[in-house]
């Protein structure tokens, strides 16, 4: 028996969990301090009523013989496929059921979707980058180039005709940066695929946020996409469902490539390695598209976004550079004074009592930045600014 030797290639533990147990530590040392959590980036706002109340009703119909359920489809129930579809199609996008796979999550469809490239592939990710892409190829031995995101290019980087890469990864809103791609530069990068015969994996996670028309929230708003793009979106961040879990990936069926489809092989992956996700929270998250779900979700997102516009404002007086915060949850912000962000964590933590997620986590460009949430509780967000204006003026 030999073991997967790719695994010490990774970093001792996944970022979040590293963060976790400093944090655990700090309050088990000092447990009358009030700790602000602005560092993973996790939902605070309760799930809402119409999701609530689908899903106490599905629980209800697992309780009665008549309307009990088994096993369900492995690619998602076609109540919720259907919404989904239409949530597409109000967007101008349209996407056929079969297309539509749901999912426990964006991380496990991240991890998961692997199982279709050949390990010889090169994988450009770009850098800072949500830890999850790169661990995923690590594990798997795959050799990854990275695609510089800095501040010169506003941490959106574009393709490089020079590099010849195979599985291309792309998140817009970005985590960590919060930086959205525009049309134009998304065409870009449609067509390095097309002309490369690549594969872009697409992460619309945090779609959901953007305000506006112009940014584009699916990749497949993009000429050619259809033929060069897999898309990745989820529930966490849109319906409050981090704890909940669900999520859905879009495998178009012209994503053929050596005379495969993509899309039947992961039907073909799907219905032998999962049994999909519960009834009942699919049932809850089919509610998020029904327009009081609809409603009462953008209340939530709203709630969020006027926290990073909080964040942001802060930024701004005291005179620190950040990106995002207007199309994300995200603030992605220089360190004031400190060049190691494992440094300034510490110094947040003890000092402000504030944990922020340090950028050198998500990569060796993420040095000297650091990533606040706006997913906290308003009372949180408008305690942690008046902290960090303090703390900023001492430093
Ligand atoms: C993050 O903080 O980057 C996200 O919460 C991670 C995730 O969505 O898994």
């Amino acid at each position: 028996m030999k073991l997967n030797k790719n695994f010490a290639n990774l970093q001792e533990s996944y970022l979040f969990s590293k963060i976790a147990k400093k944090v655990n530590s700090f309050t088990a040392e000092n447990p009358n301090k009030k700790i602000i959590r602005l560092g993973i980036g996790d939902v605070t706002l309760p799930l809402v009523p119409v999701v609530i109340a689908a899903m106490q009703e599905a629980v209800a119909e697992m309780g009665d013989a008549k309307t009990f359920k088994g096993y369900g489809p492995e690619q998602g129930y076609s109540f919720l496929k259907e919404n989904i579809q239409k949530y597409y199609k109000s967007r101008n996008i349209n996407i056929v059921e079969r297309e539509i796979f749901v999912s426990d999550g964006t991380k496990s469809d991240l991890g998961n979707i692997l199982d279709l490239f050949d390990k010889e592939n090169i994988a450009l990710i770009p850098d800072p980058v949500y830890p999850v892409y790169v661990d995923t190829n690590r594990m798997a031995g795959r050799k990854i180039i990275f695609a510089n995101a800095t501040q010169e290019n506003t941490f959106l980087p574009l393709p490089d005709r020079k590099v010849k890469a195979d599985i291309i990864y792309l998140c817009s809103p970005n985590n960590p940066t919060g930086a959205t791609y525009s049309k134009e530069q998304l065409k870009e990068w449609v067509e390095y695929a097309l002309a490369n015969h690549a594969i872009i994996l697409y992460d619309a996670a945090y779609e959901c946020f953007i305000q506006g028309k112009e940014i584009p929230r699916s990749i497949y708003e993009i000429e050619g996409a259809k033929e060069c793009a897999i898309e990745l979106c989820s529930f966490s961040k849109i319906a409050g469902f981090t704890g909940t879990r669900c999520a859905y990936i879009i495998v178009p069926e012209a994503l053929i490539f050596d005379g495969m489809s993509c899309n039947k092989m992961w039907l073909r992956r799907q219905s032998t390695k999962s049994n999909g996700v519960s009834y009942i929270v699919q049932k809850g998250a089919a509610a998020v598209f029904t327009a009081a779900g609809e409603k009462q979700v953008q209340q939530n997102i709203a709630y969020y976004m006027e926290n990073a516009k909080i964040l942001a404002n802060c930024m701004d007086a005291l005179d620190i550079w950040y990106t995002g915060g207007q199309h994300s949850p995200y603030i992605w912000l220089k360190c004031p004074k400190f060049k190691d962000s494992w440094k300034f964590f510490d110094y947040l933590l003890e000092k402000a009592n504030i944990v922020g997620t340090p950028g050198d986590g998500f990569g060796k460009n993420g040095k000297g930045y650091f990533r606040l949430t706006a997913f906290g509780d308003r009372e949180n967000i408008l305690e942690a600014v008046a902290r960090l204006k303090k703390l900023v003026h001492n430093i």
